[in-house]
């Protein structure tokens, strides 16, 4: 295993080109098993859990060929099962599941366990592809459906108690293109990466509108052919280096990135008093001392997203204020707090809401790294922190930031990589 260590106080400065996105990369190569044709998809990052995306693909039968973000997939001949080996190391496994059920009516996929940020339970994904008539069963831990008797469209409600579900939708969304007649998603997830999936299927030949708001039509078509592709700026990387460049830098330049999927994170950042320039695909963010604190709650988009929030625990570190970051998305989602309170961060967590006063100056200590997000925000902590700071298991980081150690390093951080 692998830790970064990170010599803390440095001011960062420069500029930094924001990865194409985890989140849309990972539904989109799942979808290419909608065709046997060949399907060419651009800008995927180079990250841990979008190498085991493409070797699932390889182990249901595709070919599949990767060169510098380019990753070009055929599923001539697949078969309906993936195995627990590969699906066990990564819960967004569970989105070829919807392909696979669309393409051969027909699919075995192992149970995802659950996670450090929570259960997380696939109940709704079940739930669409019942609406869609076919059978599915959960048995000594794999999902079997069943959907040789027809696929056939719905009107399907996937809200949930939590709000909508991401993977959900686009499970579903995957098995509706082929079903027959229309199916509608209400309550769907209307996150940016669901829509640049459904923006990849309509170049495959699928009839889908409404991707990007809470009720999606599709109307089912015979079969879908090849396509290209190119996956949009990862927002959730961008709004980690948005918060690098609030809590040290001297301005920090994002390039290639999409302002219009980050408003509640552009807007909190305004609201703490944070100059930013923003263009077409460009933010600059400046620092400034008497910064505010903030109060947020996580929601599902366009609302502040989850996947940002221990960035903003880390953020409000360094803000000399009281801020408070609720969370209903994954109510236990702060695995982070304990270790940024062993780098004397001052946090109070009560039930699902943090309250966390600004403190003077944070110090290095040995942290363990949790999960993706929490891990990136012991990062941005650790470059903030006088001292030194080993974060421990560091491969939770490689799942979803490509090369962070060495963009953070060009920015002027001191971090380096070493066998634990
Ligand atoms: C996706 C993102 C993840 C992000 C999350 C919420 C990918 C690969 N991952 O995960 O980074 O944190 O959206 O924005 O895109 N739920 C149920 N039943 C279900 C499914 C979900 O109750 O069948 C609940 C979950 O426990 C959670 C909420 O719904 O409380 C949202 O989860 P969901 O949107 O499904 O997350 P993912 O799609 O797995």
């Amino acid at each position: 295993m692998e830790k970064l260590i990170v010599h803390g106080g440095t001011t960062l400065k420069g500029s930094v080109t924001i990865s194409g996105s985890k989140n849309s990369s990972l539904p989109i190569l799942a979808a290419t098993l909608l065709t046997k044709d060949v399907c060419t998809i651009r800008r995927v990052p180079d990250l841990s859990d979008t190498n085991y995306m493409t070797l699932i693909l390889a182990e249901l039968g595709a070919e599949v060929e990767r060169a510098s973000g380019v990753v070009v997939v055929e599923a001539k001949n697949i078969k309906s099962t993936a195995p627990y080996e590969l699906v066990r190391k990564m819960r967004a496994s569970i989105c070829v599941l919807g392909p696979l059920t669309g393409r051969l009516r027909e699919a075995k996929v192992s149970l995802p366990g659950g996670c450090v940020i929570g259960d997380r339970p696939v109940d709704l994904h079940l739930k669409g592809l019942e609406g869609l008539s076919a059978v599915v069963t959960v048995d000594g831990g794999d999902i079997m459906v069943d959907a040789k008797a027809g696929l056939k469209g719905a009107v399907i409600n996937l809200m949930g108690k939590h709000g909508s579900t991401v993977l959900g939708t686009d499970n579903v969304m995957m098995a509706a293109v082929l079903a027959e007649g229309t199916t509608v998603i209400e309550g769907a997830a209307a996150e940016p990466e669901v829509e640049d999936l459904a923006n990849f299927l309509i170049k495959m030949g699928a009839k889908i509108e409404g991707a990007g708001t809470s009720r999606i039509v599709i109307e089912g078509v015979k079969e879908l052919h090849g396509a290209e592709h190119t996956v949009i700026p990862d927002r959730i990387e961008a709004g980690t280096f948005l918060c690098a460049g609030a809590m040290m830098s001297s301005g920090l330049t994002l390039k290639r990135v999409a302002p219009e999927h980050m408003k509640a994170v552009l807007q909190t950042l305004e609201g703490c008093g944070f100059p930013m320039e923003i263009g077409k695909d460009t933010i600059t963010i400046h620092p400034n001392p008497n910064a505010k604190g903030f109060d947020l709650t996580t929601q599902v988009y366009p609302g502040f997203p989850t996947d940002m929030q221990a960035q903003f625990c880390a953020l409000a570190c360094a803000i000399n204020d009281t801020s408070t970051i609720t969370e209903t998305i994954f109510p236990q989602r702060f695995m982070h707090v304990a270790e940024m309170k062993r780098m004397g961060a001052n946090i109070d967590l009560q039930g699902a809401t943090a309250r966390i006063r600004g403190v003077e100056k944070l110090k290095g200590a040995p942290v363990m790294a949790s999960d993706l997000r929490a891990s990136a925000a012991l990062a941005l902590a650790a470059i903030k922190a006088e001292g030194k700071t080993d974060i421990l298991r560091l491969y939770h980081i490689d799942r979803g930031y490509e090369h962070l150690d060495d963009k953070l390093s060009e920015l002027g951080a001191d971090v380096q990589r070493v066998k634990e």
